[in-house]
């Protein structure tokens, strides 16, 4: 059976992740981008492949080296993403969505540089939504019995603790495993450390102490395994 060899529950599976943070141009030299370091996606990435996974990464913007025996696929934007996801996923038994979409894109994209007004004005940037990755791939599964992990970076606010809205996101986006940061304390991003709560759909909860993103990507695919059908 699959997962029989010890520290290889993850052999003859093949898992998506996805890493980084994209971008969305304005014009041929400005884009709208985020923090994502990339660091939690490419830990996720090697230690799928210490246990055994083929692995498909789809990187968005991040400067780090390609981890071994992974494929890697360079994106740059949200729509790049979503399809580079899609099409991966597609002989995919979990896809991990630990990428940070840039959730809107300016409507229009201009050829030329943008440049200044002699009349001193600035000039408003028009966005609209990019398509939700991860609602699309779990209320799209493309295989029967397809894990899908989101991650959320919640701070809590005056409707709902950090849980609260946890709760509320993972079913919203109908995944099996929601991977939560408290980051009211202040930014996380490019720490090689994490910490958080792995919730699941069955209503499970699992805290798992600070400690690297190494740790807690082994949390991670410990949870995706104990959940992958044979
Ligand atoms: N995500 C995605 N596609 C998007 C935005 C987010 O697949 N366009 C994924 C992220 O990779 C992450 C999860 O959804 O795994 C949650 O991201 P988050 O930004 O917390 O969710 P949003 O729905 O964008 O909600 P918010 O308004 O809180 O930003
Ligand atoms: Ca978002």
């Amino acid at each position: 059976a699959r997962g029989a060899v010890a520290g290889h529950d993850l052999a003859g599976r093949h898992v998506v992740v996805s890493a980084g943070g994209t971008r969305e141009y304005l014009d041929p030299v400005r884009f709208l981008g985020n923090r994502s370091s990339g660091l939690q996606g490419y830990a996720l990435a090697r230690a799928a492949v210490a246990r055994g996974a083929e692995v498909t990464l789809v990187s968005a913007n991040v400067a780090l080296a390609d981890p071994a025996g992974v494929k890697v696929v360079r994106v740059e934007t949200t729509a790049q993403l979503r399809d580079e996801v899609v099409s991966a996923a597609a002989s995919a038994d979990a896809v991990v969505m630990a990428a940070a979409p840039a959730d809107f894109r300016p409507t229009g994209v201009s050829t030329s540089k943008i440049k200044k007004a002699a009349d001193g004005s600035a000039p408003a940037i028009e966005l609209e939504q990019n398509p939700d990755i991860l609602h699309e791939i779990s209320t799209q599964r493309a295989r029967a019995g397809q894990v899908v992990v989101g991650f959320a970076a919640e701070t809590g606010d005056d409707t709902g603790s950090v849980l609260d809205l946890a709760r509320a996101k993972l079913a919203r986006k109908g995944c099996d495993l929601l991977v939560v940061n408290d980051v009211s304390g202040g930014a996380v991003f490019g720490s090689p450390d994490n910490e958080g709560v792995i919730l699941g759909a069955d209503g499970a909860a699992t805290e798992v102490p600070r400690g690297s993103k190494s740790a807690l990507a082994h949390v991670i695919w410990d949870e995706v395994a104990a959940r992958l059908q044979d």
